[in-house]
């Protein structure tokens, strides 16, 4: 059910779970300070209990009330990238619900840098907790009806068009020393949280280590997060591709692609997205939402080339499916 701004802040006061847009993908937002009303994120998203949320604030001047400290490495990152898709993960005050956190001490905080988020934010006078509105391990939702293609007709959405980054935050743990690691890659790059974090003079403590599962080399463990429903084989060129498109088809076995560029196109009904970091991620989900209600016995998947910029691209697919 579409909601308009001021039913979503009503329902939200009063408990009640509403998808909202922000500029990554949709969240299923609940009072970041009623646990009734965010434990009912868990029962619809059917996430387990561990996981923890993040936490949307309408201001920087809001990170107080959650955190115990703000690094200046951290307040570094919030001036240059808020509001926006970055979440900062940092000691949390001991106030901060237990189910938000996910029993962990630490609380992650993001300003989203939507007009509607941040309208619902400010008037509301709220925090929201909010994941992304799909059910758990499947395709994230970039649009109203995706949410509701995934949770079903009956949730309160409010709809703020389609997102515009198209996939989930870069996140960056802060110790109350000022050490930074990255969490979950996005479209703010690692180098670009390092050029800011090198001005404070902080050092990351190590590598990328993100915080969800990683992936294992053999296919029957691997970690399915943002996956369709359909089978998702990775390429990772456009002839091992248009390879196996035939080979399905002499084997009565239908398909669809998608497609990163120009070059040899399939067969096979295809999607072919241009070939820009910042685009594919903005199209990418609602690309796969497409193929995947095609209903076709395997879905085929060209990789970006494994470069820096094509990071939290490459992350997000190889989370999708099988290489
Ligand atoms: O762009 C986004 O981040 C979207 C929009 C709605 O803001 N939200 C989103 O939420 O992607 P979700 O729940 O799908 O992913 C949140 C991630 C989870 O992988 C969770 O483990 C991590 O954030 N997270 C949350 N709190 C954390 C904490 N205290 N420590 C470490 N990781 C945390
Ligand atoms: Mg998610």
């Amino acid at each position: 059910m579409r909601v308009s701004l001021e039913q979503a802040i009503a329902e939200l006061k009063n408990g009640g779970v509403v998808a909202i847009p922000t500029e990554t993908v949709y969240g299923l937002a609940a009072d970041a300070t009623n646990d009734s009303a965010l434990k009912q994120i868990f029962a619809i998203k059917q996430r387990p209990a561990d996981h923890p949320l993040i936490v949307h604030i309408g201001a920087m001047s809001q990170v107080q009330d959650w955190a115990t400290v703000f690094p200046e490495v951290a307040r570094d990152l919030a001036s240059a990238f808020w509001p926006g898709p970055l979440t900062l993960v940092l000691p949390a005050q001991p106030h901060v619900s237990r189910v938000v956190r996910g029993d962990e001490p630490t609380v992650a905080l993001r300003v989203p840098n939507h007009p509607v988020a941040l309208a619902l934010l400010t008037q509301g006078g709220l925090s929201v907790a909010a994941p992304s509105a799909n059910l758990f391990t499947q395709l994230s939702p970039t649009t109203a009806a995706h949410v509701e293609a995934g949770l079903g007709a009956s949730i309160s959405v409010l709809d703020g068009g389609a997102c515009q980054v198209g996939i989930e935050s870069t996140i960056v743990s802060v110790t109350a020393d000022g050490q930074w690691q990255l969490l979950r890659p996005g479209m703010i790059s690692e180098q670009a949280i390092a050029d800011v974090a090198a001005r404070a003079a902080s050092q990351p403590t190590q590598a990328v280590e993100s915080v969800d599962a990683p992936v294992p080399k053999v296919p029957g463990q691997h970690a399915l997060h943002y996956s369709p429903r359909t089978p998702l084989l990775l390429f990772k060129d456009r002839a091992a591709l248009l390879q196996e498109c035939e080979l399905l088809k002499q084997a009565a076995l239908s398909s669809a692609a998608m497609l990163i560029g120009d070059g040899t196109v399939p067969s096979c009904p295809y999607v072919q997205l241009p070939n820009s970091p910042e685009k594919v991620a903005e199209l990418l989900y609602g690309a796969l939402h497409h193929l995947d209600a095609m209903k076709v016995d395997r879905l085929l998947v060209e990789l970006p080339p494994n470069l820096p910029i094509w990071m939290a691209v490459l992350d997000r697919l190889s989370r999708a499916g099988y290489r």
